[in-house]
């Protein structure tokens, strides 16, 4: 088991770690859905939702150095990712540079991954955002935050979010993100990171939209107030059933997580990984440990972390 919170210490900019005249150094941190619910189909095929989002200390890191030849060069460490145009960090640098109508500007980009994909922790696109940041600041392209959120839902749902950190209540297709107050004591997680992905539109295809959508108010009182044991009880997320229905192991992770002694447990995002809110970090390490003492034999390996909210 890793301890990502030990190793972190977070800058006072949760996105800057490093900044010279024409390079930066970002962490682009993992989010959980505390709370999930689908409020409409719409006309464009995505779905109207309402999410309370929350950003946690897993990064994934950002190298972005300014280069002449106007390429974008991206390279990704695992080098199993693709560093091509399908990735959210390429697709971010071109939307950038074609918005700003500076298609001249070039940036070698290195990514080290450390966030799990199709896990339904945003981790391509808080890399998305990360890029966005970075490169309007080392091409001094001056664009303001509203221009850069605009950019942002055109590269995906969750992009905004990245903008908008430690919290945000999330509306519309998740790309409206409104600041959502952040406690000063911050949450404590087990992340359950099963070794099976789900891929969003999977997920979404298999959705019914419910006839009386659950209200968020519990979440976000709980979250506002810093009560663990009330968050416990009222996160919630419509995605799971057919994500579990997908793929009966993270049900059955979720399962055994919320048997662990948390005051909680729940997917995040579309999965496929599910964490347990804790009262401490004490009460975390006790929850993992349980949670890895319990696995039957027949149960793959999940990777188990134990992780903080951002606080304000
Ligand atoms: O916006 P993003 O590219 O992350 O969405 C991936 C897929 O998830 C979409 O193509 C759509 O099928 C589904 N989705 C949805 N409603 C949302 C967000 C995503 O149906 N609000």
């Amino acid at each position: 088991m890793t301890h990502p919170g030990a190793t972190h210490a977070r800058p006072a900019d949760p996105l800057a770690v490093h900044s010279a005249r024409d390079s930066v150094v970002l962490a682009a941190p993992a989010k959980l859905n505390l709370f999930l619910e689908i409020r409409a189909k719409r006309p464009d095929g995505y779905h109207d939702l309402e999410s309370l989002m929350v950003a946690i200390d897993l990064f994934d890191t950002l190298e972005l150095r300014v280069i002449d030849s106007g390429a974008i060069a991206l390279t990704c460490d695992p080098d199993t990712l693709s560093a091509g145009p399908d990735n959210l960090v390429y697709k971010a640098a071109v939307a950038l540079r074609t918005h700003a109508k500076r298609s001249d500007l070039g940036a070698e980009i290195r990514l080290a991954k450390r966030i799990p994909t199709q896990a339904g922790l945003g981790g391509g696109s808080s890399d998305a955002a990360a890029t966005l940041v970075g490169l309007n600041r080392i091409w001094k392209l001056g664009l303001t935050r509203e221009e850069l959120l605009a950019i942002a839902a055109s590269i995906g749902s969750d992009v905004a979010f990245f903008l908008t950190l430690p919290a945000a209540w999330c509306t519309s297709r998740g790309e409206i993100a409104t600041p959502e107050e952040a406690p000063a004591s911050g949450f404590h997680f087990v992340l359950v990171c099963p070794p099976v992905g789900l891929g969003t539109a999977g997920v979404y295809k298999r959705l019914a939209v419910p006839e009386k959508p659950v209200a968020g108010d519990a979440v976000r009182s709980a979250f506002r107030t810093g009560d663990a044991a009330a968050l416990g009880r009222a996160i919630f997320n419509r995605l799971e059933e057919p994500a579990f229905a997908l793929e009966p192991l993270v049900g059955g992770i979720r399962r055994r997580l919320a048997e662990s002694g948390p005051c909680g447990a729940m997917m995040s995002g579309s999965g496929s990984a599910v964490f347990a809110v804790c009262r401490d970090r004490a009460h975390a390490k006790q929850v993992a440990n349980e949670f890895v003492q319990s696995r039957p034999v027949a149960e793959p390996e999940s990777r188990v972390l134990v992780v903080r909210s951002f606080t304000p």
